[in-house]
């Protein structure tokens, strides 16, 4: 697959300074509102031992963060056309307030949050995150968010919730690209329970110190380090878990060549093409991919006796 890069900058990337100031106290208010919040949704320690000790937002990363310019610049969101500089250019028409998240399904407080009772969840914390896209580029992203455990610890899931859900937006009014049948809309995506609770996984809503812009997955997305990027659900709005293992929106399209898994594996090549290096955007050589893009001291024992080839 060819990785274009864009000349110029797109517009967008433009923000006027009132705009930019906005933001950033929009995370530096969230941040302090959570901070007030609720104790009790931190991690316990047995998550904590699956860091081996290490807090998530202090895993050592060597990698230097992809220029800014680029983390909006260069990004996938089909629902805004299937070019990369597509979303940059076209995503402008989401409207992000208000916005609802319902989670509902096997849980014992099922209910809708709007986007502020979302942030005073739990502390948003930054975290400097590899990500590795199937198409083989991969960039270093500084996150907003705050741990996706806090959420569904909040509506207190059933014993027979084995997965979550994600559905994204889809309005054909701010969306052009949802006329298009490339994917089936709304997009979904998919996790394991024990996944989904792993402290590696957040919900984001920032990143580089401001708010999300649209292109990136306003106003809060998936974001799962160790899987690749087409996990990252853009613009949730419906979280159900459930018994049965979600359709995911890519496995839909292309059973062959998109599992549920979704795993950053250098080991399993895509059906047409190597997975065992890629191209960090900003960068001329390629490197080399890691396992589980770097995070198996955290996450491997997750997969402990499955076949990562068969469930990919
Ligand atoms: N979410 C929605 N709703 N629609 C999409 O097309 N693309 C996915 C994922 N989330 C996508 C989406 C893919 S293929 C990738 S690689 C990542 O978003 C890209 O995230 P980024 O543009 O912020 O790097």
């Amino acid at each position: 697959m060819l990785i274009r890069r864009p000349a110029d900058l797109a517009p967008s990337e433009i923000t006027p300074q009132e705009i930019y100031h906005q933001r950033r106290n929009f995370i530096r208010h969230a941040g302090s509102l959570a901070l007030l919040g609720s104790a009790t949704l931190t991690s316990g320690s047995a998550l904590a031992a699956a860091l081996n000790g290490i807090a998530p937002n202090k895993i050592p990363i060597e990698d230097k963060p992809t220029p800014r310019k680029d983390v909006i610049s260069y990004n996938n969101y089909y629902e805004f056309g299937v070019e990369k500089e597509d979303p940059a250019h076209y995503a402008g028409t989401l409207k992000t307030r208000p916005w609802t998240v319902v989670v509902e399904g096997l849980c014992n407080k099922p209910r809708s949050f709007s986007i502020e009772e979302l942030l005073k969840l739990a502390p948003l914390e930054e975290r400097l995150y590899r990500m590795r896209c199937v198409e083989g580029w991969s960039m270093v992203i500084p996150w907003e968010g705050f741990p996706l455990s806090a959420l569904l610890r909040a509506v207190q899931p059933q014993g027979s919730a084995k997965y979550v859900a994600f559905s994204t937006l889809a309005d054909s009014k701010m969306m052009p690209g949802i006329k298009y049948p490339i994917l089936q809309w709304p997009y979904t995506e998919g996790l394991r329970m024990d996944e989904a609770m792993h402290p590696l996984a957040i919900l984001a809503v920032g990143l580089y110190g401001e708010e999300l812009l649209p292109q990136n997955g306003a106003p809060i997305r998936l974001v799962v380090p160790w899987k690749y990027g087409f996990k990252s659900a853009k613009s949730i709005v419906r979280i159900r878990l459930q018994e049965a293992m979600p359709a995911t929106a890519w496995a839909v399209a292309n059973p062959k060549e998109y599992g549920f898994y979704s795993n950053v594996n250098p080991e399993v090549d895509h059906p047409r093409w190597s997975q065992a290096t890629e191209r960090r955007i900003g960068e001329f050589s390629k490197r080399k991919t890691l396992m589980f893009n770097g995070y198996a001291d955290q996450v491997a024992s997750l997969y402990t006796g499955m076949d990562l080839k068969k469930n990919f």
